[in-house]
C-alpha cells in the first residue's frame, strides 16, 4: 500500500484543478463534459434496480451515466480496481466507498471538496454524526452519503417457518433450534456464500450476540487485545463453527445474492446478511410479513452495526466537475433518498426524511437506528469497513474465513485473531 500511496500522491500533484470543486450550480467558462463515470459494486438484481433510480435522476438532468460495475460485496474488488486506475492516472469521476476507505483516500489529498454543495444544501444539519465521521475530513465534506445499511440481520423464509411451526427466534438457542427443525425437514438451515466479506458479515452479529455492545466496541472498534483473546471471543468462534454446520456443502465462493435467492425460493430457512438482502426480496416481488421476515441476529437486539455507502469524487479536470456536482446533489435530495432506499433495503442517510413510504422492516430499521444512536449502541460494521481501517479489517477477514473453512480450530481462533490484528496494526 505504501508504494501505491506514493504513486497516487504523484498523480495528485499532476491533476489539474485539484480541490476546486465547482459544484452543480456554479457557472463555468469551461465547456462541460456532461457525463459521469461511476465505479460501484451494485451488481445484483436489487442493487441494480436501486441504481436505476439514480441513473434516471441524472439522465433527467442531462447527465450521461457511464457505468463501471465491479462485483463483490464490501467493495474489496472495487477498491482493488480503483487503486490500479488511480495509480495509472485514470481515476473514475465518482466512486462508491465505505468508511475507513474514504478516510484513506482523503488523506492522500486526491478527493474533491464538496463544501460548497454541502453548505448550499444544508447537509450539516441533517446528516447524523456517525455518518459525518466518514463524509468529512479535517472539517471538509469529501463524500456524499447515499444510505445507511446495517449488518446484524437474519432473513427468513416465512412459508418454511409456518410449515414447521417456527416462531421468530429471539434467543440464540431458539435460533439454533429453528435451523435444526429446518435441517430435519430437508431444508438448508443457513444459506451462505463463502466469501471473506460474507463470513465477516455474520461475525459482526455474532460478536454482539455473544458479548453485547460493550464487547463489540472493545473487540471490533477499539481492537483491545484482551477482548480479542477473551473466552467470549472463543465463544464467538464456537458459534461460527455451529453455524457452519447448517450451511450446505456448496457454499464456497457463492455470491451473497444467490444465497438470498435460496431463501427466496424456499430451499433455505435463513440467511444472515446486511439489509441489502431486502432489496433482493423486493426485486423478486416478495412481501415482508407474508413471504419473508427479518429480525436482528438473536442476542444482538438493541445494537446496530451499520455501514453507509457514500460517493466520493476524485479531483478531475474542470470540464467534468459539473456532472460530479449534480450527482452529489442528487444523492442527498430527500425525494431521491426515499425513492432509492425503499428499493435498496437501506434507510436514508439524512434524519429529516419521513418513513411513510418504507415497509414494516424499513420503518423498524429507521427507528432502531435512531434508538441505537441515542443509546450509544450504534457501531460501525467491521465487515463493511466502518469499525477499523482496511489493513486490520483484512487481517480479521483472514482469520474468520480460515476458521469457518476448518483451517483453524475454535480453541486457537481468538489468539490468532488478536495476533493478526496486532501484526496488521504495526
Ligand atoms: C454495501 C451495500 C451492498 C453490499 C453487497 C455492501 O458493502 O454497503 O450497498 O449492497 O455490499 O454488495
Amino acid at each position: 500500500m505504501k508504494k501505491t500511496i506514493m504513486l497516487v500522491l504523484a498523480l495528485a500533484l499532476l491533476l489539474p484543478g485539484m480541490m476546486l470543486f465547482a459544484g452543480g450550480e456554479q457557472e463555468s467558462a469551461v465547456e462541460q463534459d456532461n457525463s459521469v463515470e461511476v465505479l460501484h459494486w451494485w451488481t445484483s438484481g436489487g442493487e441494480a434496480a436501486a441504481l436505476g433510480v439514480l441513473k434516471e435522476d441524472l439522465n433527467g438532468q442531462g447527465i450521461e451515466w457511464i457505468d463501471s460495475p465491479i462485483a463483490g460485496g464490501g467493495g474489496t474488488e472495487a477498491m482493488t480496481v480503483l487503486r490500479s486506475r488511480a495509480t495509472s492516472g485514470n481515476p473514475p469521476a465518482a466512486v462508491q466507498m465505505l468508511g475507513f476507505d474514504i478516510i484513506d483516500w482523503a488523506e492522500l489529498g486526491v478527493l474533491a471538496d464538496l463544501n460548497e454543495i454541502a453548505e448550499a444544501e444544508g447537509w450539516d444539519a441533517v446528516v447524523p454524526e456517525a455518518i459525518k465521521r466518514f463524509s468529512k475530513y479535517n472539517g471538509n465534506w469529501i463524500a456524499a452519503p447515499v444510505n445507511v445499511h446495517s449488518t446484524n440481520w437474519v432473513w427468513a423464509n416465512k412459508k418454511i417457518m409456518d410449515e414447521l411451526g417456527i416462531e421468530q427466534p429471539t434467543t440464540w438457542d431458539e435460533y439454533i433450534a429453528a435451523m435444526d427443525a429446518a435441517k430435519a425437514a430437508g431444508y438448508i438451515g443457513l444459506a451462505h456464500g463463502g466469501q471473506a466479506w460474507q463470513d465477516a458479515t455474520i461475525f459482526d452479529g455474532v460478536v454482539v450476540s455473544v458479548g453485547g455492545p460493550e464487547f463489540y466496541k472493545a473487540a471490533m472498534v477499539d481492537t483491545d487485545d484482551a477482548a480479542l483473546r477473551s473466552d467470549k471471543m472463543t465463544e464467538v468462534f464456537a458459534r461460527m463453527e455451529t453455524l457452519r454446520g447448517y450451511m450446505d456443502d456448496n457454499f464456497s465462493g457463492r455470491d451473497w445474492n444467490l444465497a438470498t435467492a435460496m431463501v427466496i425460493e424456499g430451499q433455505a430457512l435463513f440467511q444472515m446478511m446486511g439489509d441489502w438482502a431486502k432489496g433482493e426480496f423486493f426485486n423478486a416481488g416478495k412481501v415482508p410479513g407474508e413471504d419473508f421476515v427479518a429480525f436482528r441476529t438473536p442476542g444482538s437486539q438493541g445494537t446496530v452495526t451499520f455501514n453507509s455507502d457514500q460517493f466520493v469524487f476524485f479531483a478531475v479536470e474542470e470540464s467534468k466537475q459539473k456532472a460530479q456536482g449534480l450527482l452529489a446533489q442528487a444523492v442527498l435530495s430527500p425525494s431521491f433518498q426515499i425513492a432509492f432506499n425503499t428499493i435498496k433495503g437501506s434507510v436514508p442517510s439524512r434524519t429529516d426524511v419521513s418513513d411513510a413510504e418504507f415497509t414494516i422492516i424499513g420503518k423498524a430499521a429507521m427507528a432502531e437506528l435512531a434508538e441505537a444512536n441515542a443509546n450509544g449502541t450504534l457501531f460501525g460494521s467491521m465487515a463493511h469497513g466502518h469499525s477499523v481501517p482496511a489493513a486490520i479489517k483484512n487481517a480479521m477477514y483472514d482469520v474468520i474465513t480460515a476458521h469457518l473453512n476448518g483451517q483453524l480450530s475454535t480453541a486457537d481462533a481468538a489468539d490468532a485473531l488478536a495476533d493478526a490484528v496486532a501484526a496488521a496494526a504495526q
